[in-house]
């Protein structure tokens, strides 16, 4: 007797004819109980689609001038300032946790802070300062650096204001002067998080006619103007100098097409990967964006999402550590290849079994 493996071809073509998105639709089974592979942690392990790892996780980072001091960030409950010296050490956790990545962003003392945002130029400011300590220490890490000006503008916007307006490309110049900068620092990947058009050709064809061949490229691709930067903007210490908003430039919330020419375009400037962000709240276009470019996609889940579940957490109103894992397993159900999270090193380390 011939032994069948599932059901007769013809049923499957039958079914298939109805249902075109599932190869194998059945019609109703009454003996199908969905609950049989939940029934235990081996056989929910066994089924289970996407897994977080330690690979998927980008670790931000804040720096501080200053000595041997970690100043915790007050709507951002964990994260802390940190001087270069404890960057490094920082750096040497996220080696030991098998973190690939750190992401860099500077707290400017306000005395340096101008309407041009010259600091960023400064070979020796925080950041070039804090990747060439780590990268002495820990070349194998990789090293991503922003490039936008809010950290160093006294109007705490990321390009150059004018009139009330945003130049575009006024600003783009100096960005590319500012990514040149972070690159013979040492940085790894540079992710222009700036939103102005024509942003990552311009920085590309510099780098490279510079010898910075192997420099990526992340490109905050689809950027959303959005109210889950907030604690951010208290970290670097723009929340109270920022006038206005930043809707002229980063996109509006309501626009999901929008994205994929935002992404299209970066892919054809020449970027190595895309990201978007907010995280959890734009899923949907995490999705869209990795169907429909197959390309490295990442999101950031950003300060405000963090404090959300951090502060929730704090109060006994969730399981902060489940919320957590929760949280980041989300990204890679919506197709994400990585998260810049602030989670990062509490993510590892339960990964490992080290909580
Ligand atoms: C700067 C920048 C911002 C973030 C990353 N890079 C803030 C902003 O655009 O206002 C937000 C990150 C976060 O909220 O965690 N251009």
């Amino acid at each position: 007797m011939a032994i069948k493996f599932g059901r007769p071809i013809e049923m499957r073509d039958d079914a298939t004819r109805n249902h075109p998105r599932t190869a194998a639709a059945p019609s109703l089974d009454l003996s199908t109980r969905m609950r049989r592979n939940r029934k235990s942690e081996w056989a929910r392990r066994l089924v289970r689609e996407n897994v977080l790892t330690t690979d998927d996780l980008i670790w931000p980072l804040f720096v501080v001038g200053g000595n041997n001091t970690r100043t915790p960030i007050a709507s951002m409950p964990g994260v802390e300032r940190l001087t270069v010296d404890q960057c490094v050490r920082d750096a040497e956790r996220a080696m030991k946790l098998d973190i690939p990545c750190l992401a860099l962003f500077p707290y400017t003392d306000p005395s340096l802070r101008d309407d041009n945002g010259s600091e960023a130029l400064n070979a020796d400011n925080l950041v070039c300062e804090a990747v060439r300590a780590i990268k002495k220490e820990f070349p194998e890490l990789g090293l991503l650096c922003d490039v936008a000006l809010d950290p160093y503008t006294s109007h705490g916007h990321d390009g150059l204001l004018h009139d009330g307006r945003i130049l575009n490309d006024e600003t783009v110049a100096v960005l590319v002067q500012q990514a040149l900068v972070q690159a013979e620092a040492g940085c790894d990947i540079i992710a222009p998080s700036d939103m102005m058009d024509g942003r990552v050709a311009a920085i590309r064809e510099a780098l490279d006619d510079a010898g910075f061949l192997d420099v990526q490229i992340m490109a905050y691709a689809a950027k959303y103007a959005s109210a889950f930067y907030g604690p951010f903007r208290d970290a670097i210490g723009s929340s109270k100098t920022l006038t206005g908003d930043k809707r002229t430039y980063q996109m509006d919330s309501a626009n999901s097409d929008e994205a994929l020419r935002e992404v299209e375009l970066d892919i054809a400037e020449g970027a190595d990967m895309v990201m978007v962000k907010p995280g959890l709240p734009y899923l949907d276009i995490v999705r869209r964006v990795k169907d429909t470019f197959a390309m490295p996609t990442f999101a950031y889940q950003v300060s405000g999402e963090y404090a959300m579940i951090a502060g929730a957490a704090n109060n006994g109103w969730i399981d902060g550590e489940r919320a957590m894992m929760e949280s980041l397993v989300a990204f890679k159900r919506a197709g994400a290849d990585g998260v810049l999270t602030y989670f990062a090193p509490a993510a590892a380390e339960k990964l490992k079994g080290q909580r």
